[in-house]
């Protein structure tokens, strides 16, 4: 009983962040320890009763250390740097408790607010000139409060390294980071990664975002921003594809430069290689522009159909054996597009056939959230588990036990830091202080 106690005390109070400045320095890394002081000095904001420095603050099921011939730094994230993090009590949250549960503002953290995230084309021109500035902001300003990790040689912890990063490149990061090949034994394994081919990827992908808008949250002081969607349903074509909204593609797919982004250059790109992390990450000179060609793919020139996205809905299993890109009767693998809505026929659909259609940068897996395109595609995908989650009336122990590595239930959402269990993230969306509006009802 008091194992279980703590462990409801554990499992949702961690906001994630990635590296965080204060624990990457030499002392922080020899010692396995990151637990920043708060404002008021202490490390945790412990004298403030916000929190306290614990060992092991996640709790892992030793079932789920899996005693496996692997030598990747990700796996049972983030023990390979860090043993000892803070535990925040009650509302508050962050790697050094400075920050609330989201869901949750002010001082105390004692105050609750639901975001409505809305579909793009219900904005006011306010609300969306709003989304477009606060994304080149976010593109601009350098993360105070986290850094990135940039390799050399996987193979040789010497060549680890952490550089500065802005906030809307650190989103992108994080993605990146969770798709390289797992090193196993030595050598790279392609089949398998942190966020993709199992069920983790509907939960990796909202935390993925709630932690991009609490981040413009905090850099604009707006505690009401909200992401917005694309709702592609039985679009013809990509009517947001215009220089008002995401961009006009032109020739070779570069963005008309009238277009909000026709300058951003893609993090990580041009690196497309397993034996290191992104080792361009400082270097802006020897990135790609961003690019998309929507619906000039040869064989993907439409966007799935409502009757796709209902059947998908249909499926009543969250996942089911082998709980990879083989799954069938799986809602995930339906979802995530190695499975077609009918739930029998393995072949691409929903949200892989999307990234197709856009091409160009897009379509490149692991560099595909530079394009702020990601990021309407992929809360609408999130709306999709949402409204699967409250249908099917389900909890987060449809979760399964599964043997993707990092994507056990109580596995901690690599690389996110500190810490969400896979399955915590299966709670409703208001515990994570969002909605969804009902635009096109589904
Ligand atoms: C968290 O916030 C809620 C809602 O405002 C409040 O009722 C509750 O007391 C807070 N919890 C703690 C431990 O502060
Ligand atoms: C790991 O690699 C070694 C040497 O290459 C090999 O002998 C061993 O069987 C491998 N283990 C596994 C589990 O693949
Ligand atoms: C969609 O794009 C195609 C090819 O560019 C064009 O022929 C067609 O008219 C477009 N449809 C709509 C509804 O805009
Ligand atoms: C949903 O689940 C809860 C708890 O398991 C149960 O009490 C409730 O009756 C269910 N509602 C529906 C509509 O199935």
């Amino acid at each position: 009983m008091i194992a279980l106690c703590v462990f409801f005390i554990l499992c949702c109070n961690l906001v994630q962040g990635q590296f965080p400045r204060a624990c990457v320095t030499d002392q922080a890394l020899k010692s396995k320890t990151c637990c920043p002081p708060w404002r008021d000095g202490s490390p945790c904001g412990s004298t403030s009763g916000r929190g306290k420095c614990r060992d092991w603050v996640v709790n892992v099921e030793l079932s789920f250390i899996r005693e496996r011939q692997y030598d990747d730094d990700r796996l049972n994230w983030p023990r390979f740097y860090f043993d000892k993090t803070c535990e925040c009590f009650g509302n508050y949250s962050g790697h050094n408790c400075g920050d609330c549960m989201p869901g949750y503002f002010g001082d105390k953290c004692d105050r609750k607010k639901t975001v409505i995230r809305k579909e793009i084309r219900e904005l006011s021109f306010l609300e969306r000139k709003r989304f477009f500035s606060y994304l080149l902001l976010a593109k601009s300003t350098k993360s105070k409060d986290f850094v990135i990790l940039t390799t050399g040689d996987r193979h040789h912890k010497d060549t680890y390294k952490f550089v500065d990063v802005t906030i809307y490149n650190l989103f992108s990061w994080i993605h990146y980071i969770s798709i390289k090949p797992i090193l196993r034994n030595g050598t790279f394994d392609s089949t398998t990664n942190y966020a993709h081919g199992g069920p983790a990827f509907p939960g990796w992908h909202r935390l993925g975002l709630f932690f991009l808008e609490r981040q413009i949250q905090l850099m604009t002081g707006d505690e009401d921003f909200a992401l917005p969607y694309y709702d592609w349903r039985g679009e013809e074509n990509c009517s947001i594809c215009t220089d008002d909204y995401l961009g006009e593609s032109h020739g070779q797919g570069f963005l008309s430069k009238y277009s909000h982004f026709a300058t951003w250059k893609s993090i990580c790109s041009g690196y497309n290689y397993d034996d290191s992390y992104c080792p361009g990450a400082d270097d802006e000179n020897n990135m790609q522009i961003l690019y998309r060609k929507p619906g000039v793919h040869p064989t993907v020139r439409r966007f799935p159909s409502f009757k796709d996205v209902e059947d998908t809905l249909k499926l009543t299993n969250f996942d089911s054996p082998p709980y990879d890109r083989l799954a069938r009767r799986s809602f995930r693998n339906a979802l995530e597009g190695f499975l077609r809505p009918d739930g029998e026929t393995l072949g691409r659909s929903m949200h892989n056939l999307v990234h197709i259609y856009f091409g160009g940068t897009m379509s490149e897996v692991p560099i595909s959230s530079n394009d702020p395109m990601f990021i309407l595609h992929h809360c609408y995908i999130d709306k999709i588990v949402e409204v699967w989650l409250t249908r099917h009336n389900a909890t987060r122990d449809v979760y399964p036990v599964n043997d993707q590595p990092g994507q056990g239930p109580r596995e901690c959402s690599t690389p996110y830091f500190p810490c969400y269990l896979n399955k915590d993230l299966l709670h409703r969306s208001t515990k994570f202080g969002y909605t969804y509006s009902k635009y096109q009802q589904m």
